[in-house]
Parts: C-alpha cells; sequence; structure tokens
C-alpha cells in the first residue's frame, strides 16, 4: 500500500518530505506532557493524504511555494486535531494500528491536545498573514462541526435518509478535502474560478473517501482503527441506510430496534451487518462511491496536463482502492 503512495507522491516527494519538518516543528510547546503526546501523535502518522492533495493540486494550477507548505500544514494540523476529538466523541481507543490520544491519557487531555493542535495551525497562517488559505480553511473546521453534530443528533432520532446522509459526509469529511485543492490551488495565486473547480474536485473525492471509510465498518480487515463501531454508535451509513430502505416493515423494526436498544452488543451488531450484507447495502454504497470518483476524474480532465494532474488521479484512484 504504502509503495502505491510512495509512487503516486513521485512529482512532490521533495516537498513532502520538507512538509514532515516543517509539520513536526508547528507542534512545538514548552509544556513537557503536551511535548510528549506531539512527539507520540507525530511517530503514528497517518497517510498524509491531505497535504498530498494539497502539493498536488497546487502544482497543477501553478509553482508550489512557500504558502503551498504552510497551507499542507494548516490542514494536517486541523485534521490531526479532528481526529483526537473523534475518538473522545466516538469512544474509540484505537487509532493508526495504536492507542488513541484519550485511550492513553484520558479525554481531559485528547479535548485540550485537539484545542492546541486547531490554534497552531490558526497561528502559523495568522503569522504570514495567509488570510485566504485562513478562510478557506475555516468554513471546513465549521462544517466539520456541523455534520458531526447533524450525525449525533441524526443518531439520536434514528430517522436519517440518504440525503442527509450525503448531508452529513459531506460536511464532516469532504468539505476538508475540498479544502486541500483549494488551497494548493489558491496558494499558487489561481484564479478563483479555478479555486472554485478544485474545491468541487476536493468534494467529490472526499464524499467518495468517506463512503469508502463506512464500507471499512462493514469488513473484517485490520485498518488500524475499530470495527463495527459506527452501529455501536448508532451511526448509520450509506449500506444500512439502504438495506433499511428495501426492508419489510418487521424486519425494518427489528433492526432498528437492534441499533437503538442492543449496539453494545456485538453479536447483535454481526446481525445488523448480515442484515446490510444480504440485502445488497453494500454493492449500493459502492455504486454510489465510484459515482463520486467518475466525477471528480471527470473535472481533473478540465486541467492541464501535468505529472502533477496524472498523480492527482492517481491519488483519487488510492482514495477509493486503499486498504485503511
Ligand atoms: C480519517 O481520515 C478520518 C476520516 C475522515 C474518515 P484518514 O483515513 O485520512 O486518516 P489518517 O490521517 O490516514 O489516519
Ligand atoms: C470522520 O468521522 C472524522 C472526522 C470528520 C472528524 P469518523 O468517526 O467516521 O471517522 P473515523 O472512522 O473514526 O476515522
Ligand atoms: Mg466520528
Ligand atoms: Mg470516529
Amino acid at each position: 500500500m504504502s509503495l502505491h503512495l510512495d509512487h503516486i507522491k513521485a512529482p512532490v516527494a521533495v516537498e513532502m518530505e520538507e512538509f514532515e519538518h516543517k509539520f513536526r516543528a508547528s507542534m512545538k510547546t514548552k509544556v513537557l506532557l503536551l511535548d510528549k503526546i506531539m512527539t507520540y501523535i507525530v511517530k503514528r502518522k497517518g497517510k498524509q493524504m491531505r497535504p498530498l492533495f494539497v502539493f498536488l493540486s497546487a502544482g497543477s494550477c501553478g509553482v508550489i511555494n512557500e504558502s503551498t507548505f504552510r497551507g499542507a500544514s494548516l490542514i494536517e494540523l486541523l485534521h490531526t486535531a479532528t481526529l483526537v476529538h473523534d475518538d473522545v466523541v466516538d469512544d474509540s481507543n484505537y487509532r493508526r494500528g495504536f492507542f488513541s490520544v484519550n485511550a492513553l491519557w484520558k479525554n481531559k487531555i485528547a479535548v485540550l491536545v485537539g484545542d492546541f493542535l486547531l490554534s497552531r495551525g490558526m497561528a502559523l497562517s495568522l503569522e504570514n498573514k495567509d488570510f485566504h488559505l485562513l478562510s478557506i480553511v475555516n468554513t471546513a473546521v465549521q462544517q466539520m462541526s456541523e455534520g458531526e453534530l447533524l450525525q449525533m443528533e441524526k443518531a439520536r432520532q434514528l430517522d436519517i435518509d440518504e440525503a442527509i446522509y450525503y448531508d452529513i459526509i459531506r460536511q464532516k469529511t469532504a468539505s476538508l478535502i475540498a479544502s486541500c485543492c483549494a488551497v494548493g490551488a489558491s496558494s499558487v495565486a489561481a484564479s478563483e474560478e479555478m479555486v472554485a473547480r478544485m474545491q468541487l474536485f476536493g468534494e467529490k473525492v472526499g464524499m467518495a473517501f468517506q463512503i469508502k471509510d463506512d464500507l471499512f465498518d462493514f469488513g473484517e480487515d485490520e485498518i488500524g482503527k475499530p470495527l463495527g463501531i459506527d452501529i455501536k454508535e448508532k451511526k448509520m451509513t450509506l449500506p444500512l441506510i439502504y438495506a433499511l430502505s428495501k426492508a419489510g416493515w418487521l424486519e425494518k423494526r427489528k433492526i432498528i430496534s437492534i441499533v437503538k436498544n442492543e449496539s453494545e452488543k456485538p453479536k447483535k451488531v454481526k446481525e445488523v451487518i448480515e442484515f446490510v450484507k444480504k440485502s445488497g447495502g453494500i454493492g449500493y454504497a459502492k455504486d454510489a462511491m465510484n459515482r463520486y470518483y467518475s466525477e471528480a476524474l471527470e473535472l481533473l480532465k478540465e486541467l492541464p496536463d501535468s505529472t502533477y494532474r496524472n498523480s492527482l488521479g492517481e491519488l483519487v484512484k488510492f482514495t477509493i482502492e486503499r486498504k485503511n
């Protein structure tokens, strides 16, 4: 898998390497406990797809420069902050193949660590007066909180439908990937029209990205985070929403009752997963994912041909074929 990503990274390999140093430097702190946690986070780094989207988008639209680097750090800092908070919200103890921050240091600390990362990202942009980048990213951060809260509202009421599901994932995930591409373009002074197009491209990729993430939850492969946790947390995602829409009222009532009252029981969660599989929910979600994938690729065609653009196309493919 990493080999595959290495290949995609090729046109910006030097930039990605330099980015890692800058990213680490942006987390500097004199507070010993915080420094220890920052070191832990950097060690367990993720796939770093977002910075890659920033650099490849920038290269596709112009010449990568210092503000592109700051944009990439800003976004990875915010992404990291939201993951630390997300694991508190989802009560999850496992992330990137190891203990989550809340699992090791408890929720109180994880909340503050997330806040620190968020404000370090903002500081980086403010110190350099990257207001155009900050404004793109700020919209995404706001949408992410709104998306997470809409999701929680729906988890309480269990009245989610397909349209609301798309709203949720657009806000909680696609908005940040959209801003990766917009930030990349904006950092190289692309036209407003170009920035908007890259933003739309990123949004399509982000939708496919989250559908893929939601599909993982129904599988059995080791992905470095818990499986079956969505149902446990009463989060109904596309495969389940579709399966329920096809079910008779009796079965529907039974499944909803499990999600509502027995989602803590692994055996019951398995039953829901089996129901989704038997109803064709997995295939339906894959089709939806592939539609977003194709729409994203269509938008890419409008960019001038370059190695950056080609890699961007491969990164979109990686988004829907990745193993974690
Ligand atoms: C996880 O994103 C959060 C979601 C939006 C599903 P990634 O899968 O990109 O996380 P890392 O950074 O690689 O761990
Ligand atoms: C995505 O939410 C993370 C954010 C947008 C903050 P999930 O809860 O679905 O993501 P994972 O599966 O824990 O990474
Ligand atoms: Mg969550
Ligand atoms: Mg989560």
